[in-house]
């Protein structure tokens, strides 16, 4: 039972990762970054999503530098961009992270989308390069564990092919309304731990009327009761807020426990909501 922010789910390869991460996407490089990001480690977050591609490492590692607790009780994620895929491409790529971050270590670095723009024909070949890359980071003992965001299952079977070492993560849209059911099952049969971006369907869950009722019921927000479900099924959230007021309540999650009906109920709310963005479609 996951009683704070501070518990973990256990990746296959040992490595704690805290239940909870920030999100950062949309998030200003600048005072906004670095404002939030304290604010929340403040509140007790040690997890923190961000990307090369949402241009405010600076701001996210600034933060981590004045936050007053200790680097190795944070866990940092950042992602890989899509132009930056291949080989040589991926290790200088890093490099410039790590440098914006101003870090020592990455915990967690993800290859952002599996098919980059101009690639639609060779990205298999792209990812198991790129993914050789990350094998080598994560040997020399640069990165602590290495994963794969917005894959389907195929893409997975396809980076298998060549690789040592299996993704240890899938970072991919789910929230209420978007259950993600084929490829939360591929990963739960592979150990690959499931983070939801877009918890709160990037705003759009709170026009869900159907999920006010259950909020309600526990004297919760609908926020809360979407990260809680979440949570229960095994699957880690990455909330993003920069209001100080909502870091707090998305944080407030401990203290209720969704039953097995009000999780069926929300389970079945499937295929309402969503971003409509599809990894084999899209080509940033
Ligand atoms: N791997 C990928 O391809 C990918 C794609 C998208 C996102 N992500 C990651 O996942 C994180 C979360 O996704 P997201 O940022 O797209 O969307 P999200 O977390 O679903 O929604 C963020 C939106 O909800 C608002 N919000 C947050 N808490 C709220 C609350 N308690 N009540 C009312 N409104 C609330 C935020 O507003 P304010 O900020 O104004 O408070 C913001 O507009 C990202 O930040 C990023 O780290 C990854």
């Amino acid at each position: 039972m996951l009683k704070s922010l501070k518990d973990c789910f256990k990746l296959y390869n040992g490595i704690e990762i805290p239940c909870v991460g920030y999100g950062t996407y949309l998030t200003p490089n600048g005072k906004t970054a670095v404002d939030s990001v304290k604010e929340a480690i403040c509140l007790g977050y040690r997890h923190i999503d961000t990307a090369a591609a949402y241009e405010n490492e600076k701001s996210i590692g600034k933060a981590i530098k004045e936050c007053g607790i200790d680097r190795k009780d944070l866990f940092i994620t950042s992602k890989l961009w899509n132009s930056d895929q291949g080989y040589d491409s991926t290790l200088k790529a890093f490099d410039k992270t790590m440098s914006d971050l101003n870090l020592e270590y990455l915990d967690l670095y993800l290859i952002h989308w599996p098919i980059a723009k101009g690639h639609e024909n060779d990205w298999q070949i792209m990812n198991r390069e790129t993914w050789r890359a990350f094998e080598k980071l994560y040997d020399q003992g640069k990165i602590r564990a290495i994963g794969v965001s917005n894959f389907k299952p195929h893409h997975i079977d396809s980076l298998m092919q060549t690789a040592k070492i299996a993704p240890m993560v899938n970072q991919i849209e789910l929230h209420p309304g978007m259950n993600q059911n084929e490829t939360v099952a591929y990963c739960n049969q592979h150990n690959i731990l499931v983070e939801a971006w877009g918890p709160f369907s990037q705003g759009m869950l709170f026009g869900l009327d159907l999920l006010q009722a259950i909020a309600a019921k526990y004297k919760k927000t609908i926020a809360q009761v979407a990260l809680r479900w979440h949570l229960q099924k095994g699957i880690l959230p990455l909330p993003k807020s920069v209001t100080p007021s909502r870091i707090a309540e998305n944080a407030d999650i401990f203290d209720f426990t969704l039953s097995d009906s009000d999780m069926l109920y929300i389970d079945n709310l499937d295929g309402r909501i969503g971003s409509g963005l599809d990894s084999d479609e899209c080509a940033f």
